[in-house]
């Protein structure tokens, strides 16, 4: 990359000048026009530029509804009441805000799934994954705190619920749970930092992470559909010969992806602001309090798999340690699975399978998290649907470790499906 941009020497005087102590113009081409991806993109590779966008859609919405935020249990139910009704455009603001927060979570699941399809977290990219999963804590956490600012009913008694899984850990639980909430309930002390934490701290540690991220994509280039390495088969000149500049390529190819995703979103903001309770959820229209307890506590949607195994599990500190070892499990994806074939068009019918249950159990740990809880059966299935989403990594690595999986041959070069 470095060669790419000492070598470049704008016409223009000015810009000479510029490039000569700070080579950004050579930057921006080796990031852009002499970038090159492979030319097998499928529409699974859309959700990674889509995440870019609505990160900054998140914090330029976010800046505005701060102007007129109050950070305080007395006084955040009502400055959002006036967002909404007084300050002009205060209602689009919010609802791009919420909206675009669990739209954040459609396309990073699919983002993720993706890898998933693909091998993407396999060697060389490995800590582009790492890098991935530090972001889907960072915007888990940045989430959950936002959610709490509007200070409604779900706000506090979802902080309450979260929180309190602290007071799990031995010996120092119940300290830590009154050290985060700064408090003996969520209160004041805690709208404070979660709201300097939401707004701030996570946003910057989000952002730091993304660039990261990208800088790590750069340095090994994306996969692809075939899971082929296109830097293995280059032209004379040492271009990919499966490659294509990211510019003008997918800068246009995105582009169309972004005019579909701000219809989609445009058409939630408009007519289903709440998305049917699942975006904004009904009893976060009702004020805080501490004296009632809403009929049923959820988090919001994309943490319901993960609230349902803590629901299903009745030692609390099996719970917690059941929902961290699911998240922290993804990390090691890239030492769990051994297989050599990156993509699932040339791996075993057991890796398709597995991963089909395993996306299954999710969606439907989800459905029995947001449930009322009342019915038995949810338990048991739950229970079994956890033990499906833990059996995926066993039998992943044992699958690919003892050498079960019979893939197919893997094409030198990409394949174009036209
Ligand atoms: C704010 C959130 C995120 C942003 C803005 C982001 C951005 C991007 C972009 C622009 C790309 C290249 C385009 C594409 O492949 O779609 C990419 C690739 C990738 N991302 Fe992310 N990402 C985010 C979160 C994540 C998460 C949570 C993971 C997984 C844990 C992840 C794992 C990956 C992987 C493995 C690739 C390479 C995929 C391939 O080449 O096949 N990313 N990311």
């Amino acid at each position: 990359m470095a060669a790419a941009h000492d070598a470049y020497k704008p016409d223009n005087k000015v810009l000479a000048w510029i490039e000569e102590r700070l080579p950004i113009i050579g930057f921006m081409r080796s990031a852009t026009t002499d970038y090159y991806a492979p030319k097998n993109f499928n529409v699974m590779y859309y959700f990674g530029s889509l995440a870019l966008l609505v990160l900054v859609n998140q914090i330029v919405t976010g800046i505005f509804l701060t102007m007129n935020f109050n950070p305080s249990a007395a006084g955040a139910f009502a400055s959002v009441q006036y967002i909404m009704r007084d300050v002009e455009w205060g209602w689009l603001i919010r609802y791009m805000h919420t909206t675009g927060a669990s739209l954040f979570f459609v396309v990073v699941y699919l983002h993720m799934f993706r890898a998933l399809m693909y091998g993407s977290y396999k060697k060389p990219r490995e800590l582009l994954w790492i890098l991935g999963m530090f972001v889907y804590l960072a915007l888990m956490a940045e989430a959950f705190m936002g959610y709490v600012l509007p200070w409604g009913q779900m706000s506090f008694w979802g902080a309450k619920v979260i929180i309190s899984l602290f007071g799990a850990v031995p010996v120092i639980g119940n300290k830590l749970v009154e050290w985060i909430m700064g408090d003996f309930l969520p209160a004041d002390a805690t709208l404070n930092r979660f709201f300097a934490l939401h707004v701030i701290a996570l946003p910057l540690v989000l952002l730091m992470l993304v660039v990261l991220h990208l800088w790590a994509l750069h340095e090994v280039g994306s996969n692809n559909p075939d899971g082929v390495e296109i830097k293995e088969s280059k032209d004379a000149a040492g271009r990919p010969l499966d490659g294509i500049p990211f510019h003008p390529y997918y800068t246009v190819k995105d582009l169309f992806g972004v005019g579909v995703f701000l219809l989609i979103a445009a058409f939630i903001i408009f007519y289903q602001p709440t998305f049917f309770g699942f975006f904004l959820e009904h009893d976060n229209f009702v004020p805080a309090n501490n004296l009632v307890t809403p009929a049923a506590i959820h988090p919001v949607w994309y943490f319901m798999p993960f609230y349902a195994m803590l629901r299903v599990i009745p030692s609390k500190g099996l719970g917690v340690i059941t929902l961290f070892s699911a998240i922290a499990l993804l990390f090691f994806m890239p030492w769990i699975d051994r297989g050599k074939v990156k993509s699932w068009r040339y791996r075993g019918a057991g890796y398709k399978v597995a991963l089909g249950l395993f996306a299954l159990a999710f969606i439907w740990l989800g459905k029995i998290g947001g449930g009322e809880g009342t019915w038995i059966g949810d338990t048991y299935i739950g229970r079994a649907l956890t033990g499906v989403y833990f059996a995926f990594f066993i039998f992943l690595w044992a699958y690919t470790y003892f050498g079960w999986e019979k893939t197919k041959p893997v094409p030198l070069r990409v394949t174009t499906h036209d």
